[in-house]
């Protein structure tokens, strides 16, 4: 038996144990190594293991460490013990009945095989470097004015908060972030419509489980936002690109009559990647068409609370009572992305009926964090970060324009007054996604226009280009440098 189970590792005996440490008591060892044994075939089914007293012997333990061992495997199930003896147990293991192992493939991961890019990966650098597009100017971060929040919140919620929470979130919260969303989003709700998620994210997923089947078509723009792709992929939806254009997302006249979508995702206030502002018209007939057909608009408002000029563009949500809307929106950006807090804002009509879908699959969680944001969103803390925050943002991109305008005279700038980034578009003879693996050994993040593409094609390279977490006198410097870095593959950048 020592031949197959090996030999034991005995305290007594220093040079054996392992490495800076006691050995595990002989009854474990005896215990895992029978164990292992049988599952790898090496004892195979049927098999009878010694008397326990000669396996003492054999091992150099005490007869009960054996007996006690045998009763534990017993217990479990690898052996069965009668009058006869003790015998290794029938298992349904492949390596217990002496097969190799399968190896798995990209079929028995579903979702990645749906989306098709098992393995593949974007060039994507650390989310705090420079020209990082969503990235927030997280130094400028209220800390001490959040960590206050924090401390308030657990002197007056603990140990309560400590369990699980209403599935849609503390009820604190909903009540802030309706509040605020009526008077700075335009947005016609009340707390009770609204649910808390993990980031933007989840709540893509929520509105692709609770408002469409598998199978169902859904409607994105292309180049668009890939977490909303991922969240029709991942409810395995018939996914079909919508071209962008100046006045945001562009239906095709007879689409509504052929392939009417049941879910249709898009960021009318600041269209990503492109920068478009949705018109207003285009906003009416998508409200329309989504009535008469039974759609849903997802409307993204990711970084609507960012606008430099003018009036902030309001929701399409608020455009008109009652629209087929399910308004998603986050903190990532208003806050800090590692806070994962974002929300969707049901139709009113609606929400009632998603309560008991709601308890089957949320549980409310980071209760903590939850009531600190609401503090400090009803303190007026919030509002002041967002005011500071919005005059940062202004200058910076005012920064990165004069830049961009400098270095590729060339190229198109793509975006208006507001959000974080810009988009430069670029000829096709220069590839973007090269581009941005240079532009990443030189510390710069930037990411590939065309890495936004559903369907590939010609005039889609380009770079989408963050300033949120960007000094203004960081970006020149690194603008000099992407100019150079396209400059060796086109003529179209003055280094
Ligand atoms: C278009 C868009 N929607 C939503 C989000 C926010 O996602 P989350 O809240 O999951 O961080 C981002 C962040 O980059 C985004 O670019």
């Amino acid at each position: 038996m020592i031949e197959i189970i090996g030999p034991l590792t005995h305290a007594r005996h220093p040079g054996t144990t392992r490495a800076g440490g006691k050995p595990a008591p002989l009854q474990k060892q005896l215990i895992e190594r029978l164990q292992q044994a049988i599952l790898t075939g090496r004892l195979p089914a049927g098999s009878l293991l010694p008397a326990s007293r000669m396996l003492a012997a054999e091992m150099g333990v005490s007869r009960n460490t054996v007996v006690i061992a045998y009763e534990h495997l017993a217990a479990v199930g690898y052996v069965v013990a009668d009058r006869k003896g003790t015998r290794v147990s029938p298992l349904s293991s492949p390596a217990a009945r002496g097969e190799p192992p399968a190896q798995a493939t990209v079929r028995d991961v579903a979702y990645a095989a749906r989306v098709g890019q098992f393995g593949a990966t974007r060039t994507q650098g650390d989310s705090t470097l420079p020209l990082t597009p969503g990235t927030p100017a997280l130094d400028r971060f209220p800390l001490p004015a959040w960590r206050r929040a924090l401390e308030r919140a657990m002197e007056r919620s603990l140990p309560l908060a400590l369990g699980y929470g209403t599935p849609a979130g503390e009820p604190a919260l909903r009540d802030a972030i309706a509040a605020h969303l009526r008077m700075a989003r335009g947005v016609r709700c009340d707390g009770s419509q609204i649910v808390i998620t993990e980031g933007a994210q989840e709540a893509l997923n929520l509105c692709t489980r609770l408002f469409s089947n598998p199978g169902d078509t859904g409607w994105i723009e292309d180049p668009g936002y890939r977490g909303a792709k991922a969240a029709f992929h991942l409810g395995d939806l018939n996914t079909v690109p919508m071209p962008v254009d100046a006045e945001g997302i562009k239906v095709p006249d007879d689409a509504w009559q052929t392939q009417p979508p049941k879910l249709l995702y898009t960021s009318p206030a600041h269209q990503y990647p492109t920068g478009a502002v949705l018109s207003v018209a285009r906003r009416l007939a998508l409200i329309a068409q989504a009535r008469s057909c039974g759609t849903w608009l997802i409307e993204d408002d990711y970084d609507g609370e960012f606008r430099y000029t003018g009036e902030p563009i309001a929701s399409m949500q608020g455009l008109v009572e009652d629209a087929p809307v399910l308004y998603v929106g986050s903190f990532s950006k208003t806050m800090f992305p590692a806070l994962r807090i974002g929300f969707v804002v049901l139709p009113r009509a609606i929400a009632a009926h998603t309560e008991v879908a709601l308890q089957e699959i949320l549980r409310g969680g980071h209760r903590l964090e939850q009531l600190a944001l609401a503090h400090f969103i009803e303190s007026g803390e919030f509002g002041r970060h967002l005011g500071r925050m919005r005059r940062l943002y202004r200058e910076r991109q005012q920064a990165l324009r004069d830049a961009l305008t400098e270095h590729f005279p060339a190229s198109a700038i793509l975006g208006g007054d507001c959000g974080m980034h810009l988009t430069l578009r670029l000829p096709d003879a220069i590839d973007d996604n090269a581009l941005v693996a240079r532009a990443l050994t030189e510390g710069l993040n930037p990411r590939a226009l065309s890495a936004f593409a559903l369907v590939p094609r010609s005039g889609a390279n380009g770079l989408v280009i963050g300033y949120g977490c960007t000094p203004a006198e960081q970006l020149a410097p690194a603008i000099r440098t992407l100019a150079r870095l396209a400059g060796a593959s086109s003529g179209t950048a003055r280094a």
